[in-house]
């Protein structure tokens, strides 16, 4: 029914598969940033909190009777480590992203969205009105002043951007949240790649750039990645996560996360703020073997290396795995030219990162 479909994607080298990998292979591809989803001690622990409930599924949305107090514990905290007013957990980044932006942009309004903003954003704004979305080139801060100030809206304004940007793992401008609150516009933060890897108490972009939760700020993180668990969460004003339960239908039609993820989560929220001087000098350290190896400077832990040939990345990818490492092959449309994505995963050794490094170094 599809072959022609196919066909087109596989004479593209565009071709995806699942596999499940050697397991032997040292993982420098996942998203599991500080190695927590082999931590046992906190699995242990959210099993055990999940335990002493009298049922371990949420049975129903947030807003029949799927609220547990697993939920609302995990909320707190992060309210308290981020200073936001309020919160709500959502069952993943993708209807995280679903949720705010089919919600918050009404009639009249506009969205201005970063063109690498993630697929699950640009989805959403396909459900809003062709003139309700404007694309603004990537973290280009004139860009989006220019296309800012030609518009003629009455209605909100609402910016969306990433932290940490999940291919080239270069961070937000500072510029954009300044220019967001000069405008009173409400700026979206997906802090997907950017919470436990950046900041000073590794709680994201925020905390990096030393900036105050404000009214119009929302901030959204997964816990699918340096979290090592499944879901999401979204941080704001009270009032604009109470306007989220009655009106985002990706949090209203939908069961309420699962109790173990979000009771994993929250302790690896915990572990992350007690360990925090231990992650980030491994973090430092990660970050100067590959500048030291590969000449290439990163705030954050994604390492991109551009090949912009997409059957060079899959064979580079393959004598890497063939060495022992499994990294990332990214292609179109993820990315505009192919990149080897490296993650400078901080439970990988030195020696084993180095290694990497020097085997990429000839490859390329
Ligand atoms: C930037 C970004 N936002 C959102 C998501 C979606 O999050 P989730 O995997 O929890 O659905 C991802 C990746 O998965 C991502 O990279």
């Amino acid at each position: 029914m599809y072959s022609k479909e196919l066909n087109t994607i596989k004479k593209a080298n565009r071709y995806r598969s699942r596999r499940i990998f050697d397991k032997s292979l040292i993982d420098l591809a996942s998203n599991d940033y500080l190695g927590l989803s082999q931590n046992k001690e906190l699995f242990e622990n959210a099993y055990k909190r999940v335990l002493e409930e009298e049922y371990n599924s949420p049975k129903a949305s947030i807003l029949v009777n799927g609220y547990n107090q697993i939920h609302k514990d995990f909320e707190d905290e992060l309210k308290k480590a981020n200073n936001f007013e309020d919160a709500i957990v959502v069952g993943s980044g993708f209807l995280a992203n679903l949720s705010m932006i089919e919600a918050l942009v009404r009639k009249g309004d506009l969205l201005f969205i970063d063109e690498e903003y993630h697929a699950s954003g640009i989805l959403a704004s396909k459900l809003l009105a062709k003139n309700q979305v404007i694309i603004f080139k990537h973290n280009d801060y004139k860009d989006l002043k220019q296309k800012f100030e030609t518009s003629t809206n009455k209605g909100r304004n609402i910016i969306a951007i990433e932290g940490v940007y999940s291919m080239q793992g270069d961070i937000a401008s500072y510029e954009i949240f300044e220019f967001a609150n000069k405008h009173n516009a409400i700026l979206i933060v997906d802090e997907a790649h950017s919470s436990g890897v950046i900041g000073d108490n590794l709680l994201g972009i925020f905390d990096y750039y030393n900036i105050t939760p404000q009214k119009n700020h929302i901030k959204m993180g997964t816990l699918g990645k340096a979290y090592g668990s499944y879901g999401a969460y979204i941080l704001a004003s009270s009032h604009i996560i109470e306007f989220l339960l009655n009106r985002a239908k990706a949090i209203i039609y939908t069961t309420a996360p699962s109790l173990f993820d979000i009771a994993l989560g929250l302790e690896s929220l915990k572990f992350i703020i007690k360990n925090k001087k231990e992650i980030k000098e491994k973090i430092a350290l990660n970050l100067q073997i590959i500048y030291d190896n590969l000449n290439i400077k990163s705030n954050s832990l994604i390492i991109p290396i551009e090949i912009a040939d997409n059957k060079k990345v899959i064979s580079i990818q393959k004598e890497l795995e063939n060495s022992g490492f499994l990294v990332g092959a990214i292609r179109q449309p993820t990315v505009k030219n192919a990149i080897v994505r490296l993650i400078a995963k901080i439970d990988v050794k030195a020696d084993e990162l180095e290694k990497v490094c020097k085997i990429l170094k000839e490859l390329r």
